[in-house]
């Protein structure tokens, strides 16, 4: 049984379709990378894998089961979300807790575990400040904790790395990797840096428009073309997705993104 097994998935937004008709397998214990430029689906397709967006048609199953059973699959994935979810006003230690409740884990695997994800995470020290204290990566470390508190087979993480600084982007690397392999979850994760995609995934799909343009191992689809001498990742991105920006950066996407989810059309 594939970890995930998605068929014609499909969401539309004000008729336009942000994913179009996907269908792709992902292997159990698979590392695999969602690359494309801002807007392509990444986050909509993750959204609904992990049963927080209904699809509008088309369908997948996370370990056989269906999406459309949220509760069943909820208890098999993690999810570290693009936008920060912490509750500031509580510590580390008061975040996780409340997510085990959520999760109803029993009260003494809810304490081993969150000494555990703390451990993982090198925040053991710091669990008991709040949160509005953490700098950004203390913050997205602990995000990514929480997503493993309740000890998911498959971990969606929309860029767990944004922002950060190379040192946090490289232990975070390590985590994911190591998860990977020691504990065989399964690993989606969405990132805009290439060289955090070739380094950890084993297989990636590039997204644009909503469709998967291209999939393969880094090296298949580096050597899948031609015309550039020893081509990066970045190059294959360039190659399939091509020049024209497709969306605005910084504050403004923000804004553009709020006004969306109000039903405002660009
Ligand atoms: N709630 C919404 N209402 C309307 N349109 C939406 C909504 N959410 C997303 N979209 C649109 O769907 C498309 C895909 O968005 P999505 O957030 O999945 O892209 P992404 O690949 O994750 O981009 P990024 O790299 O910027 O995070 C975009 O055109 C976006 O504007
Ligand atoms: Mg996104």
């Amino acid at each position: 049984m594939d970890a995930i097994e998605i068929e014609n998935l499909t969401k539309n937004y004000n008729g336009t379709a942000a994913v179009d008709s996907i269908n792709l397998r992902i292997k159990q214990a698979e590392l695999f990378g969602l690359l494309g430029p801002n807007g392509a689906g990444k986050t909509t397709m993750i959204s609904m894998l992990s049963t927080i967006l209904k699809p509008s048609s088309g369908n997948a199953k996370i370990n056989g089961i269906n999406i459309s059973y949220q509760n069943s699959v909820r208890k098999l994935i993690g999810i570290v979300f693009q936008d920060p979810s912490l509750d500031d006003e509580l510590t580390g230690m008061e975040n996780l807790t409340f997510h085990s409740k959520l999760y109803h884990m029993p009260h003494e695997l809810s304490k081993k575990r969150i000494n555990d994800v703390l451990k993982l995470v090198d925040l053991e020290g710091k669990s008991k400040m709040l949160v509005k204290t953490y700098s950004g990566g203390m913050k997205r470390r602990l995000e990514i904790a929480r997503g493993l508190l309740h000890h998911p087979k498959i971990l969606f993480l929309d860029e767990p790395t944004l922002g950060l600084d190379p040192q946090t982007r490289r232990h975070i690397w390590e985590y994911i990797k190591k998860l990977n392999k020691e504990e065989k979850i399964t690993i989606i994760l969405t990132t805009h840096y290439m060289e955090e995609a070739d380094y950890l995934c084993k297989r990636i799909a590039i997204i644009d428009h909503g469709k998967i343009v291209a999939l393969g191992t880094p090296k298949k689809l580096k050597s899948s073309i031609s015309s550039v001498k020893k081509p990066t990742l970045e190059d294959v991105f360039i190659w399939y997705t091509g020049h024209a920006i497709r969306d605005y950066e910084g504050p403004e996407l923000d804004n553009i993104r709020f006004r969306a989810r109000l039903g405002w059309k660009r």
